[in-house]
């Protein structure tokens, strides 16, 4: 059989950061075939192959673009996808890393064309979304996995094996933050991470949703998000700083602070965390990630070249970095690295197995719930809609309802009854 062939649709920060690479180095190991990226203008894409890492890291490898670089480099071509996608051989695998309103609409597409998918988080914005592309994908025996990489990091696997085995009782109280650099408000996000579309909870936030439930297995039933309106450069806005409250199954409370506000000049790349407070009613127990500081403290001479560089900086050796082992190029390495490469093997054990065992295998992975799929994290697309209900209504209470067809909706509050006898009185005059 021939090595399967990806297709990347969208050509922006995270394909340059964490996808594309992470794709070469599999095909440098012979795992996949050709490489093709789609986005909507050919100066994404050129911009993108000029980058001075491929030459260091991957010499001798390229991908294919669409559009290819002889005509208008400005051309919006929004709808390329969809003949790109209908020009692959079936059954090969794309990755959707579009901005997230467009992540339905190329899934399907996508699986239209019987294509295995690699989605980035979010999958899409609705559940009745995800249910039919759950739906979709196990009829014609494919996977769709979602790149929620944060489960790749040991920590987050270590933290789950030990509270699954009962080590910390159960989740009570938490916090998380995950505030981006001040600096990503000059990137493409002012184009589409605007009040209408998103927020940074929706961007961010989920990211520590869909950890603790991966921790806990426990299922959020509320989420109440405050959001600040802010604008970027281009003046549009956004709801660039959020607060939110999700609560969980067993009545514990996560408050998940997200923003694009973390000083530049601040060491690491971001500022993110997470500390869990439990207990099994005899005493407290602690699970708590500095997810930023991994311990390291370099000073360099100089300030590096990237946006965000600083003289002082803190590095995670754990999220994604080039290194070198030896031969040619550069090995990316980290859980940006583990967590793409987790979700492409599915896609080719699927593919290699027989027809007829494809479905079950799929049923496997919703039930090993590693990999994120469309079964085993709705949670994540029905958080979404309860913390947009939310931000949109002043920061009032989404109720999550489970069950055949899952629903957010705004908690109603009832004033409580009047407690004194003057209270009454007041109440009764008006
Ligand atoms: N930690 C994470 O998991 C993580 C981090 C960053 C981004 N993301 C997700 O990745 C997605 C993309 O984010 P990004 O940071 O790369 O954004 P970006 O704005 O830098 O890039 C988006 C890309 O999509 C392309 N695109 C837009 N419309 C298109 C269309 N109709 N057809 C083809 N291409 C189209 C654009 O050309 C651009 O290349 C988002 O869904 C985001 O939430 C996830």
């Amino acid at each position: 059989m021939s090595l399967l062939q990806v297709t990347i649709v969208g050509g922006g920060m995270i394909t340059h950061d964490q996808i594309l690479p992470s794709l070469y180095h599999m095909q440098r190991q012979g795992l996949i075939g050709e490489i093709s990226i789609c986005a909507s203008r050919g100066r994404t894409l050129k911009t993108l192959a000029a980058a001075e890492i491929w030459a260091r890291a991957f010499p001798g490898q390229s991908f294919r673009a669409f559009p290819d670089f002889s005509g208008d480099l400005d051309r919006r071509q929004p709808e390329l996808y969809r003949q790109v996608l209908a020009g692959m051989p079936q059954r090969n695998i794309v990755v959707v890393a579009v901005p997230d309103p467009l992540h339905f609409d190329v899934i399907l597409a996508a699986l239209e064309n019987n294509q295995h998918v690699c989605a980035v988080k979010p999958l899409v914005l609705e559940a009745s979304q995800s249910m039919r592309i759950e739906q979709e994908a196990f009829s014609r025996g494919l996977v769709v996995g979602v790149e929620y990489h944060k489960r790749f990091d040991d920590r987050s696997l270590m933290a789950r094996q030990r509270y699954r085995e009962g080590l910390f009782g159960a989740f009570r109280l938490g916090t998380a933050c995950l505030l981006e650099k001040w600096y990503y408000r000059h990137s493409n996000f002012q184009n589409w991470c605007t009040t209408e579309n998103s927020d940074a909870f929706s961007y961010i936030g989920c990211h520590y949703v869909d950890l603790v439930h991966f921790i806990t297995g426990l299922l959020p039933v509320s989420a109440s998000v405050y959001g600040i309106r802010d604008r970027y450069p281009n003046g549009k806005e956004g709801y660039l700083w959020t607060d939110a409250r999700v609560i969980w199954s067993n009545g514990a409370c996560l408050n998940v602070q997200s923003a694009l506000g973390f000083p530049d000049e601040a060491p690491g790349t971001n500022t993110q965390g997470l500390a869990l407070y439990c207990s099994d009613g005899n005493q407290g127990a602690l699970l708590a990630h500095s997810d930023q500081y991994r311990g390291l403290q370099y000073c360099y001479t100089r300030k590096g070249e990237t946006p965000g560089a600083t003289i002082y900086a803190e590095p995670s050796p754990d999220y994604f970095q080039y290194v070198d082992l030896g031969g040619k190029g550069l090995a990316p390495v980290g859980y940006g690295y583990r967590s793409l490469d987790y979700i492409i093997q599915a896609c080719l054990r699927v593919e290699g197995a027989p027809a007829g065992d494809r479905q079950s295998l799929l049923k496997e992975l919703d039930q090993a719930g590693i990999m994120a799929t469309p079964a085993n994290s709705r949670y994540n697309e029905l958080v979404l809609e309860a913390g947009r209900l939310s931000i949109l209504n002043g920061g009032g209470e989404a109720v999550i309802e489970y069950g055949a067809k899952p629903s957010v909706r705004l908690k109603k509050y009832q004033a409580p009854p009047p407690r004194t006898e003057n209270e009454s009185k007041a109440k009764a005059k008006g």
